[in-house]
Order: structure tokens, then sequence, then C-alpha cells
């Protein structure tokens, strides 16, 4: 059997004149890590955020766990499964705890278990002894570490995350690399957008590039 899981093809997206995405696919296989360079306004946050659900393409299609759609008509269903984690995370202003809780309120999770559930995931993000802190109290790395908690907690098949150590040094950063590797070597599918040559380095992770539009597999 295949382990793709998802398959991405002919994604177009422009910006006014500009052609950001011209064509753009890709094929990512169940389990594995994957790491997404290229410069600067090469179109990556665009691109993950197509992926997602949460912007649109001129032209494109997925196929995700063997269901195929066009961007333009994007399945309510694969946007559970899909999850986008902002480069810059945004944390409701409530504790912590709650912040993990509220996606497994959305998916129905009875109340008794998504307690036990958002505090593991508190701990697997080192984040255990910070659970009545408001969330705005919290740095910039816990902040990151917080927001793989709530994307991991919902067990989606697949995880963008977007420059997931960009603005973090020194141990801020070490701590966020821990969850990444973590993540990937989970059996998690995920993608990372990143600059990170540490996160690029990490021998799990297949190589991906967007150049001119299209994404080429490196290697
Ligand atoms: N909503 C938007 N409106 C106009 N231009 C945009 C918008 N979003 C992104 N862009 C353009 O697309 C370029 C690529 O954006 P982005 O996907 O953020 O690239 P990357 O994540 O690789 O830095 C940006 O430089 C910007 O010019
Ligand atoms: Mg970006």
């Amino acid at each position: 059997m295949s382990r793709v899981i998802l398959e991405v093809e002919g994604v177009t997206k422009h910006f006014g004149e500009r052609a950001l995405l011209e064509g753009a696919g890709v094929m990512l296989e169940s389990g594995s890590g994957y790491v997404l360079t290229g410069g600067n306004g090469t179109g990556k946050t665009t691109f993950l955020r197509i992926l997602a659900g949460l912007e649109p393409a001129e032209a494109g299609s997925l196929t995700f766990r063997g269901r195929t759609a066009a961007f333009d008509s994007y399945p309510e269903a694969f946007r559970r499964d899909i999850l986008y984690v902002h480069q810059q995370p945004y944390l409701f202003r409530t504790g912590l705890l709650e912040n993990i809780e509220y996606g497994l309120a959305r998916r129905n999770v009875p109340s008794d278990q998504r307690r036990s559930k958002a505090v593991a995931a508190l701990e697997w993000a080192g984040l255990a002894d910070r659970h009545g802190v408001p969330p705005q109290k919290l740095s910039g790395g816990e902040k990151q570490r917080a927001a793989l908690a709530r994307a991991r907690v919902l067990e989606p098949t697949l995880m963008l995350l977007d420059e997931p150590t960009a603005n973090l040094d020194g141990e801020a950063r070490k701590q966020v690399l821990e969850l990444v590797t973590s993540l990937c070597t989970e059996s998690h599918t995920v993608l990372i957008a990143t600059h990170d040559p540490e996160i690029i380095r990490l021998a799990i992770l297949n190589r991906l590039r967007i150049e001119a539009g299209r994404i080429l597999v490196e290697e």
C-alpha cells in the first residue's frame, strides 16, 4: 500500500501581477518529516496556508488520504486533519490549559478527557508548571511550545509548522527544536517551513525547496 498521505498538484497563486506560486506541487509520505526552505518572500507561508485551507489558490488540487479535491472547494473534513501552526501563535487570554482544551471541546472530546489530555500535552511541551499563567505573560519560546502542544493534542494527520524557531535563540530555540524533533520521530507527518540551519540539518527530515513558484525535492 502506498505511504503517500498528501499529493498536491498545480497550485497557482498571484498577488496582483506577481505570480508567487506557479504549478507548485508536493508529495508527502505518512510518518515522515519534511523541511521546506526558500528565501524570504518565496511563498512558504502562503503555500502552507493554502494546504491547510486557510487561503484560496487560483488553481490546483490535493489528494489527502485518498480523497481528491480542488483547492477552490477545500473539504471541511480536511481542516480537522491538516493543522497549520503560525510563526507567531495567537493564544486566548484565558489560562494556558484552557487554550489547549479549547480545540478538544470544539471536537466534542468528552469534558472528563479534555483536562487529562491537555495536562499531558503541557507536560510534553515542558509547560506543566506554567498551566495557570495568562498566555500574554509567556515568553516567545513558551508561546511557540504551547502552540505545538495545542496542535499535537488534536492528533492531526499532518502538521504544518511555519518557522517554529524564528525570533528565538539560546535555550528557547533549543527547547522548540527538541519538540519539533519529537514530533518528527513520533510518526507524525510534519512539514516545516524554516530558515533555521539546525532544523534543516536534522537527518530525519526530507528536504524540499521553493523556488520560482515551484517546490523542488533536494538530493
Ligand atoms: N495577502 C497578501 N497580499 C499581497 N501580497 C501578499 C500577501 N501575502 C503574501 N504576499 C506576498 O507574497 C510574498 C510571499 O509571502 P510568504 O508566503 O509570506 O513568503 P515566505 O513565507 O516564503 O517569506 C510576500 O513577499 C508578499 O509580497
Ligand atoms: Mg513565511
